[in-house]
């Protein structure tokens, strides 16, 4: 990489102090021992679905290029380790994360990890391109994120998939009050006064809204993870229509979330209130921006987003047409299915343990328990339904089943692997 940064100017006194602030607070924590990590990343349904979460209609691959732009301590080895037969490239602007990671590289012997010391905005002086960009947790604290965000748009190749990941506005209201608080106090994040605001905080009222944060979110036990939370000298968020601003002025278009259900109006306590029907006749990305609102608790959003100028790539399944029966489901390693305290009628019920959200559970019935069941991640939808007996008819039967199947889906229980199929799977109009 070279010396000179063509974007010296306005913005560089921000970038020197995000840069000088994560040198002295990596983060997350430096991690020397990745081999739980590995153990769980060997399993082969987990790496599928990762695959098909961004690529629902591709055939799986194992050897992509990926970039992993503002990498922090370990996140691309991370990825270097979960996926040997692909190439990773890490970049960071801070000298401690890069550090971290080459020595993660000599530990592994990551021979296909390559991590420099370069800002975001300069992907392109890597002079290539990557099959996926993960970008979480970064865009958000650049002085010109649409810089940052067009940067690595333009290191996308067309049927690329970005994996992003930024602050959500609402969720996080009370982090921005006390941010403020301490940007009045004068604080900086010396050790002392990490320690000092750690121990301040222990008197904040239990109605202020950080409280529920400092409670529940294992991320604000630790006092690094308080001073990137609080004393982070550049963190702005997004609400969803901001979100919807960013990607598309940096030419992308949205994909899904990574976690959908939080997003979908159907899903949740709010399918049986009054508004249900209202809020079903919004176009999905007005949808989003209303629960979003509603739930009043989402802290980041995460999703896919695809370049814009190639509409027919990456399309994502649907349930119209019968390619639906071609598609293989592929549970989510994060799912579980409970079988006690039960709601009447139901014979399992079907948990997300990434949901924070406790109204994000899908009560399932006895022929769906069985389909549920035979779900092994190889044999098609409509291999399932031919291997389990159909009471009522096909057609009443397949009917039924599209409906369970889609809502595994948006319940996030199962990735679909569309790639076999008659190709007709589309994207959702957002
Ligand atoms: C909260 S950490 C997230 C790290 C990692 N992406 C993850 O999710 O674990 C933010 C990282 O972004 C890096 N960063 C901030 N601004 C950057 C920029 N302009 N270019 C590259 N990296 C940047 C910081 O140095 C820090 O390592």
């Amino acid at each position: 990489m070279t010396d000179h940064d063509p974007f010296r100017g306005a913005n560089d006194g921000i970038r020197d102090a995000v840069q000088a602030f994560y040198d002295q607070h990596p983060y997350p924590p430096p991690v020397d021992d990745l081999e739980g990590y590995r153990r769980r990343w060997q399993d082969d349904g987990r790496r599928r679905a990762d695959f098909h979460l961004h690529w629902p209609a591709k055939a799986y691959r194992t050897d992509v290029q990926v970039l992993v732009a503002g990498c922090g301590t370990s996140q691309a080895a991370k990825h270097a380790l979960r996926q040997p037969a692909s190439h990773v490239v890490g970049i960071d602007l801070s000298a401690t994360s890069v550090r971290r990671s080459e020595a993660l590289k000599r530990k592994y012997s990551l021979a296909n990890l390559e991590v420099y010391q370069l800002p975001v905005e300069r992907a392109g002086e890597l002079g290539r391109r990557f099959d996926k960009v993960v970008c979480t947790g970064v865009l958000h604290h650049l002085p010109a994120p649409m810089e940052g965000l067009r940067a690595l748009r333009a290191v996308l190749q067309p049927d690329g998939a970005m994996h992003l990941m930024v602050y959500a506005a609402y969720g996080r209201i009370g982090v921005y009050m006390l941010q403020e608080y301490c940007r009045r106090l004068g604080i900086g994040h010396s050790g002392k006064e990490i320690r000092d605001l750690a121990a301040t905080l222990t008197a904040l009222p239990r109605h202020h809204p950080l409280a529920r944060l400092l409670g529940e979110s294992p991320d604000f036990q630790r006092s690094d993870a308080l001073a990137d939370a609080l004393l982070n000298p550049q963190d702005r968020a997004y609400s969803v229509p901001q979100l919807f601003e960013l990607i598309e002025g940096c030419g992308l278009r949205f994909g899904r979330w990574i976690r959908q259900a939080p997003y979908l109006a159907h899903c949740g306590r709010l399918a049986a209130t009054p508004h249900a029907a209202r809020l079903a006749t919004l176009p999905p990305r007005e949808q989003y921006a209303a629960v979003e609102l509603f739930r009043g608790t989402i802290l980041r959003h995460s999703l896919t987003a695809y370049r814009d100028d190639i509409p027919d790539a990456n399309p994502l399944p649907h349930f119209t047409a019968d390619g639906w029966l071609d598609y293989v489901p592929i549970r989510l390693p994060e799912t579980i299915c409970l079988q006690e305290r039960l709601p009447p009628g139901a014979a399992a019920v079907l948990i997300h343990q990434g949901h924070t959200d406790r109204d994000l559970f899908l009560p399932i019935d006895q022929e769906q328990r069985r389909w549920y069941d035979a779900i092994d991640g190889r044999h098609t939808i409509g291999e399932i339904l031919g291997s389990v007996a159909a009471p009522g008819g096909r057609s009443r039967h397949h009917a039924r089943a599209r409906g369970f199947f889609e809502r595994l889906w948006c319940w996030d229980q199962v990735l679909f692997d569309a790639s076999g199929g008659s190709g007709e799977a589309e994207g959702q109009p957002v």
